[in-house]
């Protein structure tokens, strides 16, 4: 038998009370349920549509439209309309269905958004998986002009997602066509286009890249006219306050790459020249060294700068070191955020300088961790895909971005490589905060914080907790 001592009796007396409070809440909400479901149901029987057919090749619509939302009908508050529509015999293409048709573009679903991958592939032959590195970035429309720029300072592929909800689609479409056109070949040979858009802003039926350029065509491109005829204009995303899925576009971008090298990095931050080449000959060398050995985990991370916009971004390291000597660059969010580039002795990382001849070379500056005191530093780096995603809940208005992705790579232990001799620059123009801009972006970092700090004890729990991190 079982003793149930006093507490246990209590216990069961104050289960017994919650469970009839339960069956009678249950049963009030059960009632109200049924209410609610008999009023739907009853407004549902306002008739659709009805379709006459008048002869071969016309047919009369009618319906009645309900302006009631109330759900009160003693009001006289429904039109009837009618309608004579055409019909049209279908052609011989569409009774025919295209049995072996496949279309040309693969699309998947992540979340609530629809990726369309490689929409645009790029006209050239892709590299080998070895032989080249891949620079993955992402945008909306307004930043695609940075994208030729990119392009012929890497010398390799590109792999761009854009994000491009409702009317943003046309738009888009439109400036990527008139960069293939009217830029660089290299745009033409090298760049392949994935996009992106919430499933609920889709077109209907998405159509080849040429179609749809034709629907939102006001002129024909034309490469000496510049942008301004192409009309590049769509409110949907300040309209609608849509986020910028950031985390999403790097993701697919960086998994979309035909390369085991990736450089995940942002529209607007252009290379050195030469990164690809010397990057891969570093790495055979390294690998020379390193047989039998035990690879540690790691990246190679690349220095940030910005310019004035008076000047040119600097191509190698010597222009560079000079203009941040005139006091014309620095590092990179120097007045927004000075922590988030303060990578270990950087300031000796301007003053070494190639040797001469060694110019095209591809160094190690450092080997270094990110950890304390530099847990707010986000180093951009080339890496491969095995290096964890980007967490597609966090949005760019939300700030703190690729703070979780660092942080994963800290509890990782990741070695963080500096190269020496490769560096990005930020297109010209110095960032100062804009309090208008916080503002606006405030409900979106309350967000961000909240999935970030989630994410920050989900991770201890799945790799343990990690000193320094
Ligand atoms: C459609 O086809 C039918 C017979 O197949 C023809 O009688 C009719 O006129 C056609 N309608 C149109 C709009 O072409
Ligand atoms: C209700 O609408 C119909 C059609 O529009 C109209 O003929 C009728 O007079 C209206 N009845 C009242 C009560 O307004
Ligand atoms: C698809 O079409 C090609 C060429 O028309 C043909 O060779 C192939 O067998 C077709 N495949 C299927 C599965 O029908
Ligand atoms: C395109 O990429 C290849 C490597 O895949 C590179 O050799 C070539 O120089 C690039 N083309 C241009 C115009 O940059
Ligand atoms: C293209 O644009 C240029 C410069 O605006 C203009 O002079 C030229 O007539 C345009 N060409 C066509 C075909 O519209």
């Amino acid at each position: 038998m079982e003793h149930f001592g006093p507490v246990e009796r209590m216990w069961l007396r104050n289960e017994g009370r919650l469970f009839g409070v339960v069956f009678v809440l249950f049963n009030v909400l059960l009632a109200i349920f049924n209410v609610l479901n008999y009023r739907v149901a009853s407004r549902a029987t306002v008739p659709c549509v009805v379709i006459t057919r008048l002869d071969a090749s016309t047919a009369k619509l009618s319906w009645t439209d309900s302006t009631d939302t109330t759900g009160d009908y003693s009001n006289n508050l429904t039109t009837p309309h009618t309608r004579v529509v055409k019909l049209r015999n279908s052609t011989q293409e569409e009774t025919i269905p295209p049995l072996n048709y496949s279309l040309p573009w693969e699309t998947e679903q992540r979340d609530k958004y629809t990726v369309v991958k490689r929409y645009i592939p790029a006209d050239g032959l892709p590299p080998t998986y070895d032989d080249s590195v891949t620079l993955c970035t992402q945008g909306t429309f307004e930043f695609l002009q940075h994208v030729p720029e990119l392009c012929d300072r890497w010398e390799g592929p590109l792999s761009v997602s854009v994000y491009a909800p409702g009317t943003d689609l046309p738009v888009a479409v439109r400036k990527i066509l008139f960069l293939r056109k009217c830029g660089p070949p290299c745009v033409r040979l090298n760049v392949s286009w994935h996009l992106i858009y919430e499933s609920s802003l889709a077109p209907p039926h998405l159509e080849a890249p040429m179609e749809m350029a034709e629907m939102a065509a006001y002129e024909p491109l034309n490469c000496s006219a510049g942008f301004k005829p192409l009309q590049l204009l769509s409110e949907i995303r300040s309209s609608k306050k849509l986020p910028y899925p950031i985390n999403v576009a790097r993701n697919v971008a960086r998994q979309l790459a035909g390369t085991r090298y990736v450089l995940a990095s942002d529209i607007e931050l252009y290379p050195s020249l030469h990164i690809v080449p010397r990057f891969l000959e570093l790495v055979s060398r390294l690998a020379e060294k390193e047989i039998g050995k035990i690879i540690p985990r790691r990246v190679f991370t690349l220095p940030i700068f910005e310019i004035k916009k008076e000047f040119p971004a600097p191509k190698t390291k010597e222009e560079l070191v000079k203009r941040v000597k005139e006091g014309h660059a620095i590092f990179f969010h120097k007045w927004v955020c000075d922590a988030c580039q303060n990578f270990p002795r950087r300031d000796q990382w301007l003053k070494s300088l190639p040797e001469k001849g060694k110019e095209d070379l591809l160094g190690i500056f450092q080997i270094t961790k990110r950890q304390m005191p530099r847990t707010a530093w986000e180093p951009i780096y080339i890496g491969t895909n095995e290096e964890p995603l980007y967490d597609e809940r966090l949005t760019w208005e939300g700030k703190r971005d690729k703070m979780s992705q660092m942080f994963e790579l800290c509890l990782l232990d990741y070695d963080f490589y500096v190269l020496d001799n490769a560096f990005l620059v930020h297109s010209p123009g110095i960032k100062t905060l804009s309090s208008v801009d916080q503002r606006r972006r405030a409900p979106f970092m309350y967000k961000n914080n909240a999935v970030h700090n989630k994410l920050l004890a989900q991770m201890k729990k799945k790799y343990g907790a990690r000193k320094g991190c």
